[in-house]
């Protein structure tokens, strides 16, 4: 608005006036439109822990794009020098991670502690003498059906995955351990090539 136009307000400091020329209506109009956004994005992504970040989105499309190389990688081998390079390899621990957590932390723990499951992250083993026993295991099985069998839930990619994710938790600390069950076995071999 011409400040010409605008009238004059009624205070006075130094004889300074001022003009009565106030921000125009659809200004006023987008601030308060602003402040209710504001608050329906607040409430959407402060109380909704489902609600995407930047870093479950970034982290989403990494596991989609891993996924898909493991895909092409073809059958993978349930043999030691293809579980220890798997364990070398962060973004594969990651997707091992997940299935981990979705599929044995009920009773294996997140940490690998144990509940109802062994202890996986001490030096004893109940079922197991080597790294690929590990495999054998989640594929058939133990203590008649404790430990149940995953060959109908997992392809043999994902088997081998775990079986290496399960191979490094070895040697980590978790909150509350289980006490360690069975026998002390080798460690596992390193430098996979
Ligand atoms: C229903 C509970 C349960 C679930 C789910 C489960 N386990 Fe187990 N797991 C056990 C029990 C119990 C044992 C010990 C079996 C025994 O007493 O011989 C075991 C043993 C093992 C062993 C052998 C450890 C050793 O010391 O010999 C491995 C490896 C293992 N589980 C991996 C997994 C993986 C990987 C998954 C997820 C795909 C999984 N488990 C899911 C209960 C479970």
């Amino acid at each position: 608005m011409n400040p010409e136009h605008a009238p004059l307000r009624k205070h006075e400091f130094d004889g300074i006036c001022e003009y009565d020329n106030p921000t125009p209506g659809w200004w006023h109009a987008l601030f308060i439109v602003s402040i209710i956004f504001s608050f329906f994005y607040y409430v959407y992504y402060e109380g909704n822990r489902d609600a995407a970040t930047i870093w479950s989105q970034l982290d989403a499309a990494q596991t989609e794009e891993t996924k898909r190389i493991f895909g092409a990688m073809g059958e993978l081998q349930p043999d030691a020098a293809t579980l220890v390079m798997l364990m070398g390899d962060e973004k594969m621990m990651k997707v091992g991670a997940g299935m981990y957590q979705s599929a044995c932390a009920a009773c294996h723990a997140k940490d690998g502690g144990g509940i109802n499951g062994v202890n996986l992250t001490d030096n004893h083993y109940k079922n197991a003498a080597s790294i690929e026993d590990l495999f054998r295991v989640i594929t058939e099985g133990a203590g008649s059906g404790a430990m149940p069998s995953w060959r109908n839930n997992y392809s043999q990619n994902e088997r081998v995955l775990l079986a290496a994710f399960v191979a490094s938790l070895r040697g980590t600390t978790p909150s509350s351990p289980r006490q360690a069950e069975g026998e002390v076995i080798p460690s596992w071999p390193t430098g996979g090539k």
